[in-house]
């Protein structure tokens, strides 16, 4: 195991009814509150949220309309909302995205010149506290310091980190996600397990701690994903989805493993070019990236990942590999995703090559595998 610090100073409010606590929890009186395009006002959490912070003396400019795939324009929308109001505090009601892009506004604030070169050269110098009431798991932003922002105009997303943008405290309340749809509830069990997957198969043997962690958690996103997508208002499936999301990215998994991402890395061009859903990218290129790194070089941990998590048994190692992929397939197609970029609405190849240049370009010099333009190309290329 590599050398590590871990660090997660999240307070996390787990539970029905745990915003009632959140208040108490921020310290600001004047705030942005930011959301999506409207889901939590469909499902009242808006109202119930608007109704703790009156309560609470807590007055707020609302920043809304923010769109999956979180565009930099409402970043500067919302940056420019806290200095016109100086407002000294960020409350993100949604997802990843609004999450996500709610980080970049905190850290914006304090930017002096372009936001997206912020974006871009992951200038993070000072942020504003943020507080999340996430509504859907998936990215884990809800207690990670990442935020992922997309800049249509130049086909461009990009991330930025920092432990500056980690959340104060974040509420998780299961039956916030009950309406979230059946294909992003699937989209976001794909999400989590390629955050898990990305760590899990690295080139640092002996993490015993991180491995155990990640297959107990890829687990629960089998069992509990396909509770949740045939019944949506399964507490415990929902429970356990969301806890699962946040621990399979807050450096638990990560730490002392970590290489570059490569599904990330080739997932995040798609979104870039063609808007798709993350976690529906993810699920097909991680099978067109298994199929392609599978090699006697890899084959321990494909062996190790399908004995442990699909509960394979055999003698074949290979055999063993083989059949985990294809459980893997099946089961995100069980889920309702779709298997191909052609599902997803990408029916040409004409941007592979610009998409790989960008990809690689994320470090997948140093993946768990390495790989090149022509690798890349590759697995898009099968993923079609
Ligand atoms: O906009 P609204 O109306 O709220 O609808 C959203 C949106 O259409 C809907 N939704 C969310 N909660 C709901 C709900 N619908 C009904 N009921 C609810 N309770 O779901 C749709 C998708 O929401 P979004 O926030 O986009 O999904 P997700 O949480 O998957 O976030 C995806 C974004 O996060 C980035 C992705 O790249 C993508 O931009 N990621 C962020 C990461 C991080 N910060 O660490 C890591 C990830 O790997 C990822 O890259
Ligand atoms: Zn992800």
């Amino acid at each position: 195991m590599r050398d590590f610090t871990f660090f997660a100073p999240t307070r996390i409010l787990f539970g029905k009814g745990k915003i009632a606590e959140l208040p108490q929890h921020i310290g600001a009186k004047k705030v942005l509150l930011a959301y999506g395009g409207g889901s939590v006002k469909r499902a009242g959490i808006y109202d119930e949220l608007t109704s703790l912070l009156r309560a609470a003396g807590i007055e707020w400019q609302e920043l809304s309309g923010i769109q999956p795939n979180p565009k930099i324009t409402s970043v500067q929308e919302g940056v420019r909302l806290c200095k016109e109001h100086d407002l000294k505090a960020v409350i993100a009601l949604g997802g990843g995205s609004v999450i996500d892009c709610c980080k970049a506004v905190a850290a914006g604030v304090f930017h002096k010149g372009d936001l997206w070169e912020m974006v871009e050269k992951n200038a993070v110098k000072h942020a504003l506290p943020l507080y999340a009431v996430l509504t859907m798991a998936a990215t884990g932003s809800e207690m990670n310091g990442n935020a992922v922002i997309s800049n249509m105009a130049l086909n461009e997303k990009k991330a930025i980190k920092s432990e500056l943008l980690k959340p104060v405290a974040s509420v998780l309340d299961p039956t916030y996600t009950f309406t979230v749809p059946r294909f992003q509830t699937a989209a976001g069990v794909a999400d989590i397990m390629s955050h898990i997957l990305e760590c899990y198969f690295s080139d640092v043997h002996c993490a015993a701690v991180q491995d155990g962690i990640s297959e107990a958690l890829l687990k629960v996103c089998i069992e509990y994903g396909r509770r949740a997508v045939v019944t949506p208002t399964d507490y415990t499936a929902r429970a356990n989805l969301m806890w699962a999301s946040s621990l399979a990215i807050n450096g638990l998994t990560s730490c002392g493993t970590g290489n570059a991402w490569s599904c990330h890395a080739i997932e995040h061009q798609l979104s870039a070019y063609y808007d798709i859903t993350h976690g529906a990218g993810l699920a097909v290129v991680t099978i067109s990236w298994f199929d392609h790194i599978l090699s006697e070089k890899t084959l321990d941990k494909f062996v190790s990942y399908g004995k442990n998590v699909w509960g394979i048994t055999g003698e074949h190692p290979f055999a063993i590999a083989k059949e985990a992929i294809a459980k893997t397939r099946e089961f995100f197609a069980s889920l309702g995703l779709p298997e191909t970029l052609r599902g997803l609405g990408i029916h040409s190849s004409e941007y592979f090559h610009e998409m790989a240049k960008k990809a690689v370009a994320e470090d997948l010099a140093h993946a768990y595998v390495p790989l090149d333009e022509d690798d890349v190309v590759a697995i898009y290329s099968t993923s079609l």
